[in-house]
């Protein structure tokens, strides 16, 4: 092949490249929906989607915020928040989209980091004027989770208070966690920002099957759902940006693992145990770590989105830990 046919291949594939990361895949319906049943709030000049579930005669004055995991939105939490439509111990059920991901904003050249996403969240309980938060997450939402409990324990949070947390397959200990294949392609120097940019449909849907069990894979409109969320402002071209929650794990692990351990409000696991990303070293290596915490394994099928793959047995196990303190 002459040069002059290379040089027109390449600008053809990169003019491809920037055409497709500057049109928008349009939300499917389920999405649109639940963008509509939400808000938007300003963190700095940041828009945040977050969706807020009120119950009119609540048993207590307390709220729960879900905090939802790579690479999904708020949206991981509809099937519970259907579940808990009818549960009463809430006067609101609130749940959003972290910086980066599904309907917020995904700024390019930003320093994605836990400490920010524990900022926002903090930002949004003060915001609709949360006073005793009940908090329940999953997998990168775990790390966040993590973040504002170890400020709760050094008595850094203000105007809300901390009454309990509960977690589910997260990367909860960097000794336990196995990052996928694509995750580890994403966080090389240079090619990782190439790399994101490439990012496609099949290579999604590939990707995010692998963490579902056999017999609880989602939907094909269902990964359309979320592929659809992604593609809002082109965020899988910031994919390689988000991943970096896998240094800052490694590096804070002594701050977000003493967090659990001297945790000053109760603690709970929910853990699908066919998890790859976290495989079932996890749960004994979780109880010799944090034996103040209770846990909940669930059926041997369920992997690595319990709330979605067994929503009536996780939402089981959260309210009996809620019952129990
Ligand atoms: C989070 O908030 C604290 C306190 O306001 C601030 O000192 C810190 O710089 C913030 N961190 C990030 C990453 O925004």
């Amino acid at each position: 092949m002459d040069v002059a046919k290379k040089i027109l291949i390449l600008s053809i594939l990169c003019m491809s490249m920037t055409y497709y990361l500057e049109i928008e895949t349009p939300l499917t319906q389920s999405v649109l929906s639940w963008k509509k049943r939400g808000h938007y709030f300003k963190y700095k000049e940041h828009s945040i989607y977050f969706l807020k579930q009120t119950n009119d005669s609540p048993k207590t004055k307390s709220s729960l915020v879900l905090l939802h995991g790579f690479p999904s939105f708020s949206y991981d939490w509809a099937k519970l928040l259907k579940n808990l439509e009818n549960y009463d111990k809430f006067e609101d059920i609130i749940t959003f989209d972290f910086i980066g991901y599904g309907l917020s904003d995904k700024p390019r050249n930003h320093l994605y980091s836990i400490f920010e996403q524990a900022n926002i969240t903090d930002a949004l309980i003060k915001h609709l004027k949360l006073k005793n938060v009940h908090i329940l997450a999953h997998d990168y939402g775990d790390t966040v989770a993590q973040e504002l409990l170890a400020r709760w324990n050094k008595n850094e949070v203000t105007d809300w208070n901390l009454q309990s947390v509960c977690l589910s397959n997260g990367g909860i200990f960097p000794e336990t966690n196995f990052p996928r294949p694509t995750q580890k392609l994403l966080r090389l120097p240079y090619l990782g920002s190439f790399l994101s940019k490439l990012m496609f449909y099949g290579a999604f849907r590939r990707g995010f099957s692998e963490v579902f069990g056999p017999k609880t894979q989602p939907t094909e409109e269902e990964f359309q759902d979320y592929w659809s969320a992604i593609r809002q402002q082109a965020g899988e071209a910031i994919s390689y940006r988000l991943l970096h929650y896998i240094s800052e794990r490694q590096e804070n692990k002594e701050r977000w693992t003493n967090a659990l351990v001297s945790s000053k409000v109760p603690l709970h696991v929910i853990y699908g145990p066919a998890d790859p990303v976290n495989p079932r070293g996890f749960i004994e290596f979780y109880k010799n770590t944090v034996p103040n915490s209770e846990v909940t394994v669930l059926r041997d099928h369920i992997s690595h989105y319990p709330q979605v793959e067994d929503v009536e047995a996780f939402s089981e196990a959260f309210k009996n830990f809620l019952n129990s303190q």
